[in-house]
């Protein structure tokens, strides 16, 4: 588990914006949130062939309409501001009511080791893992995600996955004013979601 947990720590954490803007880093909180998420046995760590070194990492869980995370489940501030947001997106995209499923497959995030980006690895990644869990046979199945930059959402939106919510990280707001540090030119997360029968 400590592979996946160093991919996190040091090439999504300090560079997915939504992280960025809330200070997140691998607290002890933070750590057993991505065990938790492992937990689903759907995620990927993508290896290279010749050196063995994790390139990449593609982060997924079985979203289920039964469970209950909640920001006050943490101690960590800081994560405990990220699952806030998280909270209210899922709110608004309400998929369980909107598709009528019980579980969704949920992408979670996504990073590519940042020595080998702009090299078409992201890109590649997206779209491989929508084909793969629509390949896994399961009828029906529901895909969410929720990109948390502007390239994922410009490769959501090529996807075939539709738009469900954009949740501003302005409008983040606790006793009226906002929670989240601005990130240049990434001030949105959205909601792209699909169901297959
Ligand atoms: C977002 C992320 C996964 C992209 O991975 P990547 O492998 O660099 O993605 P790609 O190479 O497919 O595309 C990235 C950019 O490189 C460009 N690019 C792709 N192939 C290229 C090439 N051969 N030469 C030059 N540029 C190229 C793409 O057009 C894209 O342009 P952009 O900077 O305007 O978005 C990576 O930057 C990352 O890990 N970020 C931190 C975590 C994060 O923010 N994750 C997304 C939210 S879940």
């Amino acid at each position: 588990m400590e592979e996946p947990i160093a991919i996190l720590r040091d090439h999504f954490l300090p560079d997915d914006p939504p992280s960025v803007a809330t200070d997140q880093i691998m607290t002890p909180d933070m750590r057993n949130r991505c065990l938790a998420i492992f937990q689903s046995k759907i995620s990927f760590l993508v290896v290279d062939r010749t050196s063995g070194q994790p390139i990449a990492a593609r982060f997924m869980r079985v979203n289920r309409r039964v469970e209950t995370t909640a920001a006050d489940m943490f101690t960590d501030p800081s994560l405990k501001m990220l699952v806030g947001l998280i909270d209210i997106i899922d709110e608004k995209a309400n998929i369980f009511e909107r598709f009528q499923v019980d579980e969704a497959i949920q992408f979670f995030g996504m990073c590519v080791r940042r020595d080998k980006r702009r090299r078409g690895i992201g890109t590649e990644l997206v779209e491989f893992y929508i084909q793969f869990v629509k390949n896994l046979g399961i009828r029906p199945i529901c895909i969410r995600g929720e990109p948390t930059s502007k390239f994922s959402i410009r490769n959501y939106e090529k996807s075939g996955l539709r738009h469900l919510v954009t949740v501003d990280y302005a409008g983040y707001q606790k006793d009226v004013c906002p929670v989240m540090k601005t990130v240049p030119g990434e001030d949105v997360c959205c909601v792209y979601a699909a169901k297959y029968e």
